[in-house]
């Protein structure tokens, strides 16, 4: 193989921090928490494996970020109290002490939501049946309940949510940054998404209207942790509940939502596609990475999808893409950075790792 890779293992610096290379574990949900949401010693060994194999940077999965309406799943982590917080330090530790960059990714189910010990009941912006069916292995069955709109006052204690939550996080838990789940039809994106999203008021309507409780997020986050950490949002046009939907304005969507990020402060963008360097919309136009680096020419992208193979990761970089995220490779590979760096062969994603249910195995992590 003759492809230059020298730029995947080149140091880059976020906001002070000096970040070993461009390879980062994206976000994975493996429901491995206690029930009461508290990070465990086994979640501490999973997330170290990568660290060790040589990751620059590790996104946590989705953490819930309230005791309302936020929480996705059984055995999802928390970071809504003091306690959830603390069960995080032997994680972060665990990470810094390989010099990888921790960052927590945090996450509000909305309609979406599996399982929620603090609520029966589910909210969305609009009364609107999600599509699809919940996912058996995390536990889930049939369909989705139908959610209430959300009033004015639950969307505020949302935004609260993360912001407060992005706070423990930095302060308590000892994350470096702060990743804000925008994406892959959770809360933030079932308001940007326009069939889910039929609101008549800001937070409803058109693309400006429709992004604007992410823009509220960043800059809620943003005012709690202040402005040497980073701070950045994840977004996708495909749903876990909707893999083929696409932002209905197509490139100016793209535009208007990248560029209103770059507005507000966003430090890093992480967009995922299922294959990252596939046209955004129309055939042959440029890939979603390309359109995040255009838009947002000073903001980190991030680049998810199917990136594990060296070519691919490679190319990306050429398409704007500043650092590789790396999720189904990285649990067939925790050491994929080093196993690249030594041209050594890769293992092959094995689905049975998540079944039946998505938790951490101990098989797993003596890989
Ligand atoms: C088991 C599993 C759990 C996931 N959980 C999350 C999550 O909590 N947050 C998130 O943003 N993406 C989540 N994703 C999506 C991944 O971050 C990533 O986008 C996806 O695996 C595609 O990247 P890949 O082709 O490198 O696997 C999850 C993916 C998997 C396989």
């Amino acid at each position: 193989m003759n492809v230059d890779t020298s730029a995947l293992f080149a140091p880059i610096v976020i906001k002070g921090h000096t970040v070993a290379n461009r390879f980062s574990v994206a976000p994975m949900t493996r429901i491995s928490a206690t029930e009461e949401g508290r990070a465990t010693e086994r979640m501490t060994r999973y997330y170290e494996r990568f660290a060790r194999g040589g990751f620059g940077t590790v996104i946590t999965e989705g953490i819930y970020t309230d005791q309302a309406f936020s929480q996705g799943y059984v055995n999802q982590p928390g970071i809504t109290n003091e306690a959830q917080a603390n069960a995080w330090k032997p994680v972060v530790s665990g990470l810094k002490a390989h010099g990888t960059l921790a960052v927590a990714q945090l996450m509000h189910a909305g309609a979406i939501s599996q399982s929620n010990r603090f609520c029966g009941s589910t909210v969305g912006p609009s009364s609107v049946q999600p599509k699809g069916e919940q996912m058996t292995f995390y536990h889930g069955k049939d369909r989705y309940s139908l959610p209430a709109a959300m009033t004015e006052a639950q969307i505020a204690d949302a935004i609260d949510g993360f912001a407060e939550s992005a706070a423990r996080a930095i302060e308590v838990a000892g994350f470096e940054a702060i990743e804000i789940h925008g994406a892959n039809g959770y809360l933030l994106d079932q308001f940007l998404t326009d069939y889910i999203n039929s609101r008549t008021d800001r937070w409803g309507g058109s693309t400006e209207n429709r992004v604007r409780l992410i823009l509220e997020t960043l800059k809620a986050v943003r005012a709690r942790v202040g402005a040497r950490v980073p701070v950045g949002v994840r977004l996708s046009q495909g749903k876990v509940n909707d893999y083929h939907q696409k932002w209905a304005g197509g490139e100016r969507d793209a535009e208007i939502i990248f560029g209103s990020l770059a507005d507000a402060g966003a430090d890093f963008i992480h967009v995922t596609e299922f294959e990252a360097w596939q046209p955004a919309f129309a055939e042959d136009g440029p890939s979603l990475m390309r359109l995040a680096k255009h838009y947002a020419p000073k903001a980190v992208i991030l680049a998810n999808g199917s990136l594990h193979d060296i070519a691919r990761a490679a190319a990306a970089m050429n398409e704007g893409a500043d650092i590789i995220t790396i999720g189904r490779g990285a649990l067939a590979n925790p050491d994929l950075p080093r196993r690249l760096s030594d041209r050594a062969v890769l293992n092959d994603f094995d689905p049975a790792i998540l079944g039946p249910i998505a938790d951490v195995k101990e098989t797993e992590l003596k890989m």
